[in-house]
């Protein structure tokens, strides 16, 4: 027979993973809501061309790696490969124009991109994404970086480092690409086919081309910083001047485009230690045109995502331990059939009072107590034929040790009053 294994690139988060994805999720969506911003959940499917719009033709993500199939009413259908182009669908489809400015949304789910996986790289993977909606104000980009920064900060990440760049808005951006096409006609003999091509389409994607050859090509290339016009010059400086008052570090780098098309004005990313050289735990940007292409009232709006995995691989690579999950705090061990009748009815009792409780299920009491003590149940009951003859069962605090006998009736009452006493 076949052995089944799970497909490339995809991971089983098994219950010793738990711990970290509880913490991250939870502690994002805290946060997140700390900062006024409501959740939204879409689709993990949306129609093709939404990407193929949104994030753009020619960037890698929609020409090499969504996983796009015919669904069997024969609609064109693609797991989600971000969450942006989905919440501005939502955004346009649900009149949420109409609440007032600004719409802030976070999401947090699965995400789908068929990339050479590594580490930190997967085909499946989470994120956390935040989105404002309607403000033009660069106090929005800061808004969205400080969001960034808390993330990171409330798990106490060492070595961050937050990348900023500007690339433009649509009066700026032909200049640009203008000077990027007169830069490579004189490299065309060292690039890849690819970037050969996306001069064509859109010259920008060569500067996020991954190929070795083109490397040294893209270091000499021109920088958008170099071509902002008056707008997108002002609107970089006021951000910056923002966070120079907070004292917020930042690099900017000339060289981060970002892999996807919507971006307009600012983009930023954080890199951390322990993913490997420039791999970012987040990535974001300023993108006003997108609402507009998609169907939309022209809005301004700016956002960014970050991958769960590579925040969960920062953690483990700067030892950073999430809090223990909880675990039921009571265990019931019996011995006879007389006994189980009564352990499930404690049970029962236990949880109908809100009362974490867990049932042996076989073996000698030596085993159950064992149990117990693998389960890391605070108290144990332990229902023997004698003493259960006497109505009454045992009752062992296994961090102290002490044993008490008390009445069956008064059970759940006793394990109450010692859970409150702990
Ligand atoms: P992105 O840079 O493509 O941006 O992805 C955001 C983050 O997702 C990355 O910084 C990285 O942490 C994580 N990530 C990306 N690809 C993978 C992968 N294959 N395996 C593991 N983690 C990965 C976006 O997705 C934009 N939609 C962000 C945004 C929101 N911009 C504006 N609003």
């Amino acid at each position: 027979m076949d052995k089944f294994t799970r497909p490339t690139g995809t991971q089983d988060l098994l219950p010793a993973e738990q711990p970290y994805w509880e913490y991250v999720t939870s502690s994002a969506a805290a946060t997140a809501r700390r900062f006024g911003y409501e959740r939204i959940e879409t689709p993990i499917f949306e129609a093709t061309g939404l990407f193929a719009r949104g994030v753009g033709g020619a960037t890698d993500i929609v020409e090499k790696e969504m996983y796009s199939f015919r669904d069997k009413g024969d609609h064109a259908l693609t797991l989600r490969p971000e969450f942006t182009a989905g919440v501005v669908r939502a955004y346009i489809e649900n009149g949420l124009h109409t609440l007032p400015k600004p719409v802030k949304l976070f999401s947090l789910g699965p995400i789908f991109r068929y990339e050479r996986p590594q580490a930190g790289r997967f085909r499946q993977f989470h994120q956390f994404n935040a989105e404002i909606f309607g403000i033009q104000d660069p106090l929005a980009d800061l808004e969205t970086m400080l969001l960034a920064w808390d993330l990171y900060a409330g798990w106490d990440f060492k070595g961050l480092a937050f990348q900023l760049n500007s690339t433009g808005c649509p009066v700026c951006r032909p200049t640009f690409s203008a000077a990027l096409r007169d830069y490579y006609q004189s490299h065309l003999h060292e690039i890849c086919e690819d970037c050969k091509r996306r001069l064509e389409t859109n010259p920008l994607r060569v500067l996020d081309c991954k190929q070795e050859r083109c490397q040294p090509v893209i270091a000499g290339a021109p920088q958008s910083i170099a071509h902002l016009c008056e707008e997108c010059s002002t609107h970089f400086t006021s951000l910056r001047s923002y966070l120079d008052a907070l004292g917020r570090p930042y690099t900017i780098n000339p060289r981060l485009v970002r892999g996807l098309d919507y971006y307009t004005k600012t983009v930023f990313e954080v890199w951390a230690e322990g993913i490997g050289a420039q791999a970012a735990v987040c990535g974001g940007g300023r993108y006003d045109g997108l609402i507009e292409l998609l169907g939309g009232r022209p809005t301004p709006a700016v956002g960014f995502a970050a991958g769960l995995e590579r925040i969960i691989l920062v953690m483990k690579a700067q030892g950073l331990t999430p809090p223990a999950l909880p675990v039921p705090p009571v265990f019931i061990a019996f011995s006879g059939d007389a006994a189980r009748a009564t352990a499930v009815r404690l049970v029962v009792d236990l949880r109908a009072a809100a009362i974490g409780a867990q049932i042996a299920m076989g073996g000698s009491l030596k085993a159950q107590l064992r149990q117990a003590d693998k389960a890391q149940a605070r108290f144990v009951f332990i229902i023997g034929e004698d003493e259960l003859a006497r109505g009454e069962v045992n009752f062992k605090d296994m961090a102290t040790g002490t044993q008490l006998t008390v009445a069956l009736g008064t059970a759940a009452a006793q394990v109450s009053q010692a859970l409150a006493a702990c």
